[in-house]
């Protein structure tokens, strides 16, 4: 089976952390490396959960440090109300052992497209800053990308931070409008199908308990479902799969229906961080992104389970 090659890249945080074990046990992905971002977490902590989470799979994958902050903004800090004080949900992962690699986050990302150019495919799953620079760097990276299959933007629902503006998107918005603009072709997946991509708490018990990732699964989502509940008014015990979809859509694009619409990002007052998505039947601007609508979830859950290894 031919792999797809992808650069992940990560706030690590819990459904991130959920993500990098679907990205690292699907026979369909080939992980060149994995970038790291601030976000849910600081940059440094989204490091060592990352080494940490790679660990636990047995793996070496690299893992490079990026941005700790946004382009042009302050970082407003990390959200341990949703992810725990050390952003896996308060399961004290021990220490890795491996460190990341001294190559810088952008960096890297350059220059593994550029060894590989049409081939990669990027997967950013936290704010867009990484791959903001890596394309201010370089202007030549968003037409040698295979695509950008992101995690952000809330199209025609809610936000999640504010009104209208979903997290990854909010936490960066010039940085998500240079990569919106770019040119490079893009998938969003946002806050439309993530939120319908829900796993259930029963799910749990079917982890196979001998699996090295097994504990901290349960741990970290129990803390996250909890999480979901007590703050984002969630009924019943259940938590969206945010990133993991992202990753699931770069190697199945069947799992989620596309539109292509023009999207561009506000960036300015009550509305900074919206996906502002022109529906129009004769929208004036030509489409830049396909934007997911929908979810065959059944099919993608059955994946998930497959992948973390659900009975
Ligand atoms: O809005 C959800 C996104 O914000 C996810 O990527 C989560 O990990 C946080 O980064
Ligand atoms: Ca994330």
């Amino acid at each position: 089976m031919e792999r797809t090659r992808i650069i992940l890249d990560v706030d690590t945080g819990v459904d991130d952390a959920l993500a990098i074990l679907y990205a690292l046990r699907s026979p369909g992905l080939d992980v060149l490396g994995i970038t790291t971002c601030f976000g849910n977490v600081d940059v440094d902590r989204a490091t060592r959960n990352t080494l940490a989470v790679v660990e636990l799979c047995g793996l070496d994958v690299p893992v490079y440090r990026g941005a700790e902050r946004p382009i042009l903004r302050e970082w407003t800090g990390p959200v341990p109300w949703i992810h725990g004080e050390d952003g896996l949900g308060n399961t004290a992962l021990p220490a890795p052992r491996r460190r990341a690699e001294s190559q810088e986050a952008a960096s890297f990302l350059r220059e593994a497209i550029r060894r590989h150019p049409g081939e990669v495919a990027l997967v950013p799953v936290a704010r867009l800053t990484n791959v903001a620079r890596a394309f201010l760097f370089d202007p030549e990276l968003p037409r040698l990308v295979r695509g950008v299959v992101f995690m952000g933007g809330a199209a025609f629902c809610p936000g999640n931070v504010t009104a209208v503006a979903e997290a990854n998107v909010w936490g960066d918005p010039e940085a998500a409008e240079i990569v919106l603009q770019s040119g490079a072709p893009l998938t969003m997946v946002g806050l439309d199908v993530t939120m319908r991509a829900r796993l259930e708490a029963h799910e749990l018990d079917r982890l196979n308990p001998a699996l090295p990732h097994a504990a901290l699964v349960r741990d970290a989502v129990s803390f996250y479902m909890n999480a979901y509940e007590e703050t984002q008014g969630v009924r019943g015990r259940w938590c969206p799969l945010h990133d993991p979809l992202a990753v699931a859509v770069a190697e199945d694009p069947t799992l989620c229906t596309t539109r292509p619409y023009p999207v561009r990002i506000s960036c300015d007052g009550a509305t900074a961080g919206m996906t502002v998505v022109d529906a129009r039947p004769h929208a004036d601007k030509e489409p830049n992104v396909a934007v997911c609508v929908d979810v065959d979830v059944d099919r993608f859950l059955g994946r998930f389970r497959e992948r973390l290894g659900m009975s």
